[in-house]
């Protein structure tokens, strides 16, 4: 399938990956609206052997919706891993560009028409909670005061401009995907969205923020963790310390 050169109106073919781990209750409604948002766009589900029966939904929703896909992995493996399946997935079928999305209802599919529209003069866009005009709702304190922690500490780490770090509403262009060493991806857990924002942005590619509002879940349970805040932090500072070593070599010309 073609791909549309930057600035074309419509990047097209669009493919929505979606990263479940039980949440059968939330996917269904989850599919509605970005099939009413924008009908054009297929979808893969990427699940992790979900024991509630996630998995099992998806494949009757592929059965009757050749835009629905469904990719069944075998154990809980995190959100980084199961995007990296998706981006693979998605690069060797022909897509033009890799949509980002929680499967909880968090990110609007009514806000994607603007995502991709804002990708069409960049190469990510990212659906940012912490621009002019993004918000939180429902999202308690503590998760809050986390998120915007982490994402003042990665942009003071890494030095870099972007407000939403670890924002998991985003569009990609195959040729960032294309690009990426996506075998070097290591991160398991969240902060995998902070390790594709500093490739993206080493990789000289152009980053745009669009105000979106995030409202935490209805049904279910945050797959946040210890582990993956832990992961988070440690990861970000052997970046952070990695770029601080290679600017230092640039500077004394080594
Ligand atoms: N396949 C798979 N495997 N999916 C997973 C895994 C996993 O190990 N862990 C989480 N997911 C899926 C969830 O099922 C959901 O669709 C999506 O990834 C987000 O998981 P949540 O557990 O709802 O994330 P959150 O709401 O706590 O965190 C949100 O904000 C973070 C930072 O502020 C998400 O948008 C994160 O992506 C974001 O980084
Ligand atoms: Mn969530």
């Amino acid at each position: 399938m073609a791909q549309a050169p930057r600035g074309a109106e419509t990047i097209e073919p669009v493919l929505v990956v979606v990263p479940t781990y039980n949440e059968r209750d939330n996917l269904g409604p989850v599919l509605d609206r970005l099939h009413q948002a924008l009908p054009e766009a297929h979808v893969l589900v990427v699940d992790d052997g979900s024991p509630d029966g996630t998995g099992e939904l998806a494949d009757e929703r592929a059965a009757a919706d050749e835009r629905v896909h469904v990719l069944h992995r075998t154990a809980k493996a995190g959100l980084g891993k199961a995007y990296i399946a998706g981006f693979r997935w998605g690069l060797s079928r022909g897509y033009a560009a890799f949509v980002e999305m929680d499967a909880d209802g968090s990110h609007a599919p009514e806000d994607l028409p603007r995502l991709l529209a804002a990708a069409e003069d960049a190469d990510l866009s990212i659906g940012s909670r912490y621009v002019p005009g993004g918000s939180t709702v429902n999202w308690p304190l503590r998760r809050q005061l986390l998120s915007r922690g982490a994402n003042l500490y990665s942009r003071f780490a890494l030095g870099l401009k972007v407000a939403d770090m670890t924002a998991g509403y985003r569009v990609y262009r195959r040729p960032v995907l294309e690009k990426l060493e996506l075998d070097e991806v290591a991160s398991h857990g969240y902060c995998f969205q902070i390790d594709l924002t500093r490739r993206t942005a080493d990789a000289g590619f152009e980053i745009v923020e669009v105000p979106i509002t995030f409202t935490d879940r209805e049904i279910g349970q945050s797959k946040m963790s210890g582990s993956i805040m832990r992961e988070a932090f440690f990861r970000v500072a052997e970046w952070g310390a990695q770029r601080r070593v290679a600017q230092l070599r640039r500077l004394l010309g080594r």
